[in-house]
């Protein structure tokens, strides 16, 4: 196999209460890579389409990764990137991340998997860390083992498969304004009030409980973020009106995806999950801002390969 096609999906990180630890995978959107091996060695980007994102394999998020990999293993080749982007880089849905698990998925997979998944998501920390300024791992945990995940810790890298209720779909309306992570991290405050902290992890907890029982109503009254919504949340337009009407058309939860400007809701069953993306629509129609939206499965498989020759 000299040549692998693969679909990298986008993800929602933090899901409300899990800050920098919880995520999940969408179907409905995602960016195609094609890597194939050289003769020449190294790692180079040949092909961008999409977004305008840098060449260097060093200034890309995708070679990042790449090169971390590729400078451990010392494989006796190198290899070439071609990036097909559908998650507009900035829209809270895990872009970065799509590109850093990418590059590391489809070189493992020609290279005859020498490492796993979870080694796989330590290279790729190194590629989402040039986009986000920090080594978190919400965003490529999902990518990399779909479903919903939970990053115990960064180091040691240890991230712990959640279980999917079958009948959860998820909602998405990405208002097409740019939202950096690095800016909308350092307006975060450095301490909480432990009264806030308390009410986050019990709300952690019980949605983790939730997950895997399939309770819907304990998903419900779990999906609440005391402590980096009230901030991040006056930098997204609507928000407010969006949380609200995507909880009257019946959302279990409402919040930001990542660190936004993409707004999220859970629903139960996919026609509330259409219910709610219309309400969605119907608030940012009568604004001057462009936005796309999705309705999606949980995706439970995450990274996959499209086709290889
Ligand atoms: N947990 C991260 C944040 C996700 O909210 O800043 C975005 O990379």
């Amino acid at each position: 196999m000299n040549e692998i096609k693969i679909f990298s999906p986008a993800t929602v990180a933090n899901v409300s209460c899990g800050f920098d630890v919880l995520g999940f995978c969408l179907n409905s959107v995602g960016d195609e890579m094609v890597i194939r091996k050289t003769s020449e060695k190294g790692i180079k980007i040949i092909r961008i389409e999409g977004f305008d994102l840098p060449f260097e394999a060093e200034k890309n998020v995708a070679g990042v990764s790449a090169l971390a990999m590729y400078n451990t293993l010392k494989p006796d080749c190198g290899f070439e990137i071609e990036i097909y982007k559908f998650i507009k880089p900035g829209s809270g849905i895990g872009s970065s991340a799509a590109s850093a698990v990418g590059s590391v998925f489809g070189m493992n997979e020609l290279l005859g998997k020498p490492y796993n998944r979870t080694e796989l998501t330590e290279f790729s920390i190194k590629g989402e860390a040039l986009a986000s300024k920090c080594e978190h791992a919400d965003n490529l945990a999902p990518a990399m083992f779909g479903g919903f995940t939970l990053v115990k810790s960064v180091c040691p890298l240890e991230i712990l498969q959640i279980p999917t209720p079958h009948h959860l779909y998820a909602t998405i309306i990405h208002p097409q304004i740019e939202i950096k992570t690095a800016e909308s991290r350092a307006i975060l405050p450095k301490e909480v009030p432990l009264q806030d902290a308390i009410t986050q992890w019990a709300n952690v907890g019980s949605l983790i409980h939730g997950l895997h029982t399939s309770n819907y109503e304990l998903i419900k009254s779990s999906l609440h973020d005391v402590i980096v919504e009230p901030h991040r949340s006056q930098f997204i337009p609507n928000f407010d009106e969006v949380k609200n009407e995507a909880l009257v058309a019946g959302a279990l939860g409402c919040g930001i995806s990542g660190s936004g400007p993409s707004i999220f809701a859970l629903s139960e069953g996919f026609d509330t999950a259409k219910k709610v993306e219309a309400e969605m629509k119907k608030i940012f129609s009568n604004t001057d801002i462009a936005f796309e939206t999705y309705v999606s499965k949980i995706n439970t498989e995450g990274i996959k390969v499209l086709s290889s020759k």
